[in-house]
């Protein structure tokens, strides 16, 4: 059986590449239909962590799709380049080409954003709306709901997800902008952490 197993697995293997080589030979021809199937082939390798279509089923990894294309090109070369921290997607990033970020971002772009069903804690969730108003809303527009050049969304996004990330900014791990940093810090002044954790209960709350 395993000598089977493995025979299969070349067939599979042979047949991609012939696919790989059709699309590429077919490139020349019409690139705009074949680079839709390339990116969708793409992408395959992403949903596997980031799920289908990129709206994640998992709490430690984000949603990205529906997100603007040009905040994912941005994201994938600050992993590449080391910018932007992370557990796994430095090494990731750094395994693409410009152009195949730049069809990957295309194809996420173009996703439906699907708000996470978690719990949240609805208290919370409406003094951080309020706490939202008057600190992220300037840049994160709409409730955190706009998909912007610079931003992503963030209504909607697993609350795990945004913990980690609040935490690498506070702490200084992941570089703010300096005026969300002058936000966050007036509002850690003002509020606490528990005035920040609140804001994070709100995104988490837009189902
Ligand atoms: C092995 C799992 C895994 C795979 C495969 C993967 N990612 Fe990720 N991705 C993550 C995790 C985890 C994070 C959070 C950052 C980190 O810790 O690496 C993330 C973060 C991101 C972000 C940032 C989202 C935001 O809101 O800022 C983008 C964009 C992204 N990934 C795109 C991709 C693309 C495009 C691919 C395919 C080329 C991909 N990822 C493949 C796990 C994965
Ligand atoms: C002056 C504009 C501005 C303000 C105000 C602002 N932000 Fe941001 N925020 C940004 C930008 C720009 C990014 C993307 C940074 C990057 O690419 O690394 C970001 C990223 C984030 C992220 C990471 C999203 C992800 O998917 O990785 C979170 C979470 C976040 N902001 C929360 C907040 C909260 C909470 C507030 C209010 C206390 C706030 N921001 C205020 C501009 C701002």
């Amino acid at each position: 059986m395993p000598g089977r197993k493995r025979h299969v697995l070349l067939l599979t293997g042979l047949v991609l590449g012939l696919v790989a080589t059709s699309a590429q030979a077919g490139d020349k021809k019409k690139p705009e239909l074949i680079s839709g199937a390339g990116a969708q082939m793409l992408a395959a390798q992403c949903d596997g962590c980031h799920g289908p279509n990129g709206s994640s089923g998992g709490p430690a990894i984000p949603s990205i799709g529906g997100n603007n294309p040009e905040y994912l090109v941005e994201q994938m070369k600050g992993f590449a380049s080391g910018e932007i921290p992370s557990t796994i997607m430095g090494r990731i990033a750094k395994g693409y080409t410009e152009d195949e970020v730049k069809r990957l971002a295309a194809h996420y772009g173009k996703q439906k954003w699907t708000p996470a069903k978690q719990k949240v804690d609805a208290a919370a969730a409406k003094e951080g709306a309020k706490l939202h108003e008057k600190y992220c809303e300037k840049c994160h527009e709409e409730g955190g709901r706009k998909a912007d050049e610079d931003v992503a969304i963030l209504a909607g996004q697993w609350l795990p997800y945004l913990h980690f990330t609040m935490t690498d900014f506070v702490s200084g791990k992941r570089e703010m902008t300096k005026k969300m940093k002058k936000k966050v810090k007036k509002l850690l002044k003002s509020k606490g952490e528990k005035g920040l954790n609140a804001v994070l209960e709100y995104y988490a709350s837009q189902q």
